[in-house]
């Protein structure tokens, strides 16, 4: 069976990008039924668009409460009856009613190495320290800011003369396809989450 996923972006959604193009091959074992966005206008809804895959918005501002703005997105997710939600640069934190349905099935990818520098500045953060590694992490979103469950790793070294762009390319370079490897295989595979440890496979 075809997993269902639903991918939330923000920005340019090369991560998006980089899904749609493995699950162009029927092998892959899952594909992107819907993209949503927490604004219009964006590459992100764009690259969908393009791929003929139907997206949806819910902006925050358009709502009474950020309470509300998180049920009516699960309620546009829930359409689409994903099996995995995909958070691919997606610059909001999901709420209680988004975890309540989706919890334990939603991913998000963040770019450095999981416990340091969590929150919107990975790359920055990780080059102001003067961390010599620093990477992308793929985990299962919980309640908290980037401390969901770990599915993935990847390393990226960080070089003498880094900008905080040159590092955050870099660190997007590995995390895509750690994001596709790892989503292909939740897809085919399944995976467990048991306390902290996720386990891919049966
Ligand atoms: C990615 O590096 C992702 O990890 C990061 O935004 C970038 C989106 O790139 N997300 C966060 O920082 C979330 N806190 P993309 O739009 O080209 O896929």
């Amino acid at each position: 069976m075809t997993a269902r996923l639903v991918v939330l972006v923000s920005g340019s959604g090369t991560n998006l990008q980089a899904i749609l193009d493995a699950a162009a091959d029927p092998s892959y074992g899952a594909r992107v039924v819907a993209v949503g966005a927490d604004r219009d206008d964006i590459e992100g809804l764009r690259r969908a668009e393009r791929a003929g895959i139907p997206t949806f918005v819910a902006k925050v501002g358009d709502h009474t409460s950020r309470e509300y703005w998180d049920r009516a997105l699960a309620d546009k997710v829930g359409a689409f009856e994903p099996d995995l939600v995909v958070l691919a640069g997606f610059m909001k934190l999901v709420g209680d009613k988004f975890l309540a349905r989706f919890g334990g099935v939603t991913l998000n990818t963040h770019p450095a190495l999981s416990p340091s520098f969590p929150g919107m500045h990975g790359p920055r953060d990780a080059l102001e320290y003067g961390v010599k590694v620093t990477g992308a992490t793929l985990f299962v979103v919980d309640a908290g800011v980037d401390t969901g469950a770990i599915v993935a790793q990847a390393v990226v070294p960080v070089e003498d003369d880094d900008s905080v762009e040159t590092l955050h390319e870099r660190i997007k370079v590995a995390e895509r396809a750690m994001l596709v490897e790892s989503v292909g295989r939740m897809a085919r595979e399944g995976f467990a989450v048991d306390g902290r440890r996720v386990r891919l496979g049966g």
